[in-house]
């Protein structure tokens, strides 16, 4: 039931509050401000390394649970997607942990990648939507994300509660590890509590602008999406939902990358989505901006209020949410990307939940 939305898509892109809000309380104890037992289901204390694989946008959300382990939890983390990782003949050890993500549960390529580090003797958590799928009855630890079903093709809620339940076990790990103390513990988890009222409010303020500017977006052939730190992996899921369900081209790259190659692309043809929060990474990526302004290319900035008083370049268009902290900069900015490509598929007229030539669940390799 598509409730009195027109698509799967959009509902479900409109449920995310609520879901996440869902997912958190799994992981975490509100009344305490604290991360609760279900997020150390895994040892990650004894773990000398973390090991994530995944496929497609489950993998974009891993690779932003990287940054997060990393920082967080100073754990260092190999991640790859799960075609290559069950192939690459990676040497492991039973001292390593490892996390598949899994909407579906019954990826082939992720299974198989979970088979692969089992037979090594590893700690095996999984993060899945369908909780009884075959990637969570073979794994040691089971974090559910707790989306209820996702029907669109295009993941979009699942992405986000992936993220929520990610953050949720870094924080957990650097607990466990002590690199996270009790105050930056409480200060974290307050952010994360603040999350779903603010994805509410930035569903609302943004979804005239998403559909004003799908409509220029609808023109193009070719769209570059760029971004530093955990806007890199966001990036290439804008660049990703937009090519599935639109069928425009589109890449996501790091900001850093572009003068290694897709800048001779730049043109007054394609445009440049640049994702933005005022973070540590803010001024190198206005650098970036810079450059694709200098060649004439056309900017549309994704930033925050205080990115946006920090920069004057010259946009097509500047979306300004509201500055939140870094923890769940990445769930508050995936809200534009996924409506920017939900509204520009509407306006070309393709099926939105059901892309050609895609399936929900991909069980053969
Ligand atoms: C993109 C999308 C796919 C899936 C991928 C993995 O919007 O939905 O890229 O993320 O096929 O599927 P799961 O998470 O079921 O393993």
């Amino acid at each position: 039931d598509k409730g009195n939305h027109r698509h799967f898509m959009e509902k479900e892109i409109y449920e995310q509050p609520e879901v996440i809000s869902h997912a958190l309380s799994h992981y975490v104890d509100f009344a305490e401000n604290t991360i609760g037992a279900n997020a150390a289901a895994i040892d990650f204390k004894a773990a000398s390394s973390l090991a994530i694989s995944a496929c497609g946008t489950a993998y974009l959300a891993g690779l932003v649970g990287k940054y997060w382990f990393e920082r967080y939890a100073r754990l260092p983390v190999e991640i790859d997607v799960a075609s290559e990782f069950r192939y690459r003949e990676m040497p492991l050890s039973p001292s390593q942990a490892a996390l598949f993500i899994s909407q579906s549960g019954e990826t082939a390529d992720t299974l198989a990648s979970l088979r692969y580090c089992r037979d090594n003797g590893l700690k095996i958590g999984a993060v899945v939507n369908v909780r009884e799928s075959t990637i969570a009855r073979e794994s040691d630890a089971v974090f559910p994300i707790m989306a209820g079903p996702e029907i669109g093709v295009a993941s979009t809620k699942a992405f986000t509660c992936q993220l929520a339940v990610l953050a949720s076990l870094a924080i957990g790990a650097g607990k466990a590890r002590g690199t996270v103390n009790a105050d930056e513990e409480r200060a974290l988890v307050r952010h994360l509590a603040e999350m779903p009222r603010i994805m509410s409010r930035v569903l609302n303020l943004i979804q005239p602008q998403m559909e004003s500017l799908s409509r220029e977006l609808s023109k193009c052939k070719d769209v570059l999406y760029l971004g530093r730190g955990t806007s890199f992996p966001l990036a290439m899921e804008g660049a990703l939902k937009l090519k599935e369900i639109s069928y425009i081209h589109a890449e996501g790259y790091a900001a850093g990358e572009l003068k290694h190659g897709p800048i001779a692309l730049i043109d007054e043809n394609m445009p440049v989505i640049v994702i933005a929060p005022y973070d540590r990474f803010f001024e190198k990526t206005v650098s970036n901006m810079q450059e694709v302004a200098a060649r004439g290319g056309r900017i549309i900035f994704i930033t925050d209020e205080a990115g946006a008083a920090a920069s004057r370049l010259p946009t097509m268009a500047t979306i300004v949410l509201p500055v939140v902290d870094e923890i769940i900069a990445p769930m508050i900015f995936s809200l534009p990307i996924q409506l920017l490509a939900y509204h520009t598929a509407v306006f070309m007229g393709t099926d939105v939940d059901q892309p050609r030539n895609l399936a929900k669940s991909v069980t053969v390799e």
